[in-house]
């Protein structure tokens, strides 16, 4: 771990959600872990007007409901609300930066904070440009007497025009090493055990590669809908929300080379070489391996769930997918041949996060008595939540006559470790901001190859507004085409159920 040094924490977007359920509260876990700097003040910015005391009040309702330490005495309370600044100001204004200047130095002042900011971007993403434009006008993107850093919320670019335009416009005031985008994906404890189990573990990695594995599936189900997101949600679709970012991030972690050392640079270079070597997606692929879809209303498990179409801030027509399949391959000697099949969705059955690794059976078949072994093979899961842990799924010999083969599941859960507290993304990747560690977060470059990998499926479905989109009834696994894309009769999606070890379509969720 490196040095945390005293520093202002500056949060744009202040009196949004994102600060009140999880920038704050996250701040606060850390309060009482003692891991914030001695000197340390988070100065809320925003337009909407409160004061210290109003802002303060409305954060502690968000600690209190959202923080992991959410009981706290009144003097820890107390201490950390001294901590909490506010500042309104016209973020669209140029000349309201001048406002924010001299707070600085106020604060600065008052509290030792040494010239060290760490502007955290959590606004409308208009302001994504502006804001460092109007750092760079007052000085504040310099390092006068400390550092200037700045933390970017996604979403970053709405197409890979964008967001090439945008890390081209941060770079003008901020460098590179400055700035850091934010996937909270990569903050999931979980997520960085990818990196442990691949790297710390040496049974795994002479298996890992196109001779021992037949394919991997990453899904990340989710049982809402677009909860009040509409608006946002019906510009951006599912590609946009969550394959771009964190899934195509998941792939990066599993499929790059070792690093050489733990470090930003060391492992992000790696994960760069993975979307550097995903094959671009052709016409053909755009028409056979990418399956969209958007939740229809049904009744299901005793509920009545509205469509799509029917949520608040939705166009009635919308073509919006709320769900997407891809297949695709990764261009390099470790994943030549292998398929890579992921998938999302909203209004699933169930919320899960996982990757599979599916091994490549025996290559000769003694033990023939048990069909749904071999279609099920041995799978190494890793659960990235809920209930977040490591599932290998092996076969065993059924006991008595003969020689059947049934698969047993090795579970390990992370909540077993009792004695274990398993920060949250935001409270570890606030906490490597704050460090200046890098690491967790995506660089610039590798965002973009992450862009244009998915920018033809963009594109495709921009000037085929016909290409099908298919409904899935609310609460199901999404539509029946995405299970031929996956092998058909052959093999399946992992389906899991309500237990997260075990699989099938028809079981309890
Ligand atoms: C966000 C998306 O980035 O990730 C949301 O904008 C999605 O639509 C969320 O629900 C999922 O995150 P998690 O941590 O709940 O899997």
């Amino acid at each position: 771990m490196g040095q945390i040094q005293d520093q202002v924490l500056v949060i744009f977007g202040a009196s949004g959600d994102l600060t009140y359920r999880k920038l704050i509260p996250a701040l606060f876990d850390l309060f009482m872990q003692d891991l914030l700097p001695k000197n340390f003040t988070i100065l809320g910015v925003s337009r909407t007007e409160f004061t210290d005391a109003t802002f303060r009040d409305k954060m502690n309702d968000g600690i209190r409901q959202f923080a992991y330490f959410k009981n706290p005495s009144k003097e820890k309370l107390s201490v950390f609300d001294e901590k909490l600044h506010y500042l309104a100001i016209e973020t669209k204004e140029a000349s309201e930066y001048v406002k924010l200047q001299h707070k600085l130095k106020k604060i600065d002042h008052d509290h030792q904070t040494g010239g060290n900011y760490l502007f955290y971007l959590s606004t409308p993403p208009a302001l994504y440009g502006l804001i460092p434009q109007f750092l760079a006008k007052y000085g504040l993107n310099k390092g006068h007497n400390g550092f200037p850093r700045l933390i970017i919320e996604k979403p970053f670019g709405e197409d890979v025009y964008s967001a090439f335009q945008l890390n081209k416009l941060l770079l003008e005031f901020f460098k590179e090493e400055q700035i850091y985008r934010i996937d909270h994906y990569l903050g999931k404890e979980t997520v960085q055990n990818v990196l442990v189990t691949r790297f710390a573990n040496g049974i795994y990695e002479p298996l890992w590669n196109r001779n021992y594995i037949d394919r991997v599936e990453i899904t990340a189900a989710e049982s809402l809908g677009v909860e009040g997101r509409g608006g946002y949600y019906d510009h951006a679709g599912a590609l946009r929300d969550m394959v771009q970012n964190h899934l195509l991030q998941l792939v990066a972690l599993v499929a790059m080379e070792p690093p050489t050392e733990i470090s930003a640079g060391a492992i992000r270079n790696e994960k760069m070489k993975v979307f550097q070597s995903l094959r671009p997606l052709k016409e053909h692929d755009l028409f056979n391996s990418v399956i969209r879809g958007q939740y229809m209303s049904s009744n299901i498990r005793g509920g009545h769930f509205k469509g799509y179409r029917e949520e608040a801030g939705v166009d009635p027509m919308s073509r919006t997918e709320t769900y997407v399949a891809l297949k695709f391959f990764i261009d390099n000697w470790r994943w030549g041949g292998v398929p890579f099949y992921i998938r999302t969705g909203k209004r699933m059955p169930t919320r899960v996060s996982e990757i599979v690794i599916h091994f490549k059976p025996t290559p000769h078949k003694l033990f023939v008595s048990n069909p749904e072994f071999w279609t099920m093979g041995n799978q190494l899961v890793l659960r990235i939540h809920p209930d977040e842990g490591i599932l290998l799924k092996t076969g065993m010999k059924v006991p008595g006559a003969g020689f059947e083969v049934k698969t047993v599941n090795m579970d390990f859960h992370y909540k077993d470790l009792q004695e274990t507290y398993v920060p949250g993304a935001y409270e570890r990747l606030l906490l490597d901001g704050m460090m200046g560690d890098a690491t967790l977060y995506t660089r610039g470059d590798g965002l973009e190859a992450a862009w244009c990998f998915v920018q033809p499926i963009l594109d495709f479905w921009k000037h085929n507004p016909n290409a099908p989109l298919y409904g899935y009834p609310a609460g199901t696994w999404g539509p029946d085409c995405a299970d031929k894309l996956i092998g058909g009769e052959k093999q399946t999606w992992r389906y899991p159920c309500k237990n997260l070890a075990d699989d099938g379509i028809y079981c309890e969720l």
